[in-house]
This record gives structure tokens, sequence and C-alpha cells, in this order.
């Protein structure tokens, strides 16, 4: 099972076990990962899911759909280019290690 890190806004790092198939605000949720509130339950129009992609990964994953980037305008955080809605990411064995941050501003 792939293993997904998140950094809390704290700076504190908290690796967990992610079943393929779910996506990374599933997780998040499913793990108590504060800052991660997922208003909407995942149907892209919240954006309470924002999360950073490690730089290193950000090359790696699918890009964002329209929606989703129109989405990721209204983020209260900053908007960065490594700016992700984490609902809209599904984790499979190509993600095993992937490392997220979650704004300071969120949670
Ligand atoms: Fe609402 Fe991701 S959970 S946009």
């Amino acid at each position: 099972m792939p293993t997904i890190t998140y950094i809390l806004k704290d700076g504190s790092h908290k690796a967990v076990a992610a079943p393929n198939g779910k996506s990374l605000m599933e997780v998040a949720i499913a793990n108590n990962i504060r800052g991660i509130d997922a208003e909407c339950g995942g149907c892209c129009s919240c954006a309470t899911c924002h999360v950073y992609v490690d730089e290193e990964w950000s090359g790696r994953l699918p890009d964002a759909d329209q929606m989703e980037d129109e989405l990721l305008d209204g983020v209260s955080a900053q908007r960065r280019p490594e700016s992700r809605l984490s609902c809209q990411i599904t984790v499979s064995d190509a993600l095993d290690g992937l490392v997220v941050r979650v704004p300071t501003t969120q949670g």
C-alpha cells in the first residue's frame, strides 16, 4: 500500500498508509490530518482540501483539470505552482512516497 506523507502546519510530518483508489483528501480525513476540512465532501466545490505538493513530485502528477484549476484561484492560502486540491488526486502505487504540505492558514 502506498505511503503518503502530510506535512502539518506546525512542521510535523505524518506518514500514513493510503489505499489505492482513495483520494488524498479521503486519506487525510481518515487519518485526522489537521487542516484538510473537505467541506464539500470531495465534489470539487469548496477548496478546503488545498495542499502544496512537494516540488519533487509536482511534475509527476496529472495536471489539474479546468474545474480544479478555477477553484484553486479561490483558495484561502496563497496559490502556488504546486497547489492542488487533495480531493482530485487519486492514490496509486505510482504515488508511493508522495509528500504534500498543508497550508499554514488551514486548520
Ligand atoms: Fe471540497 Fe476538495 S473537498 S474541493
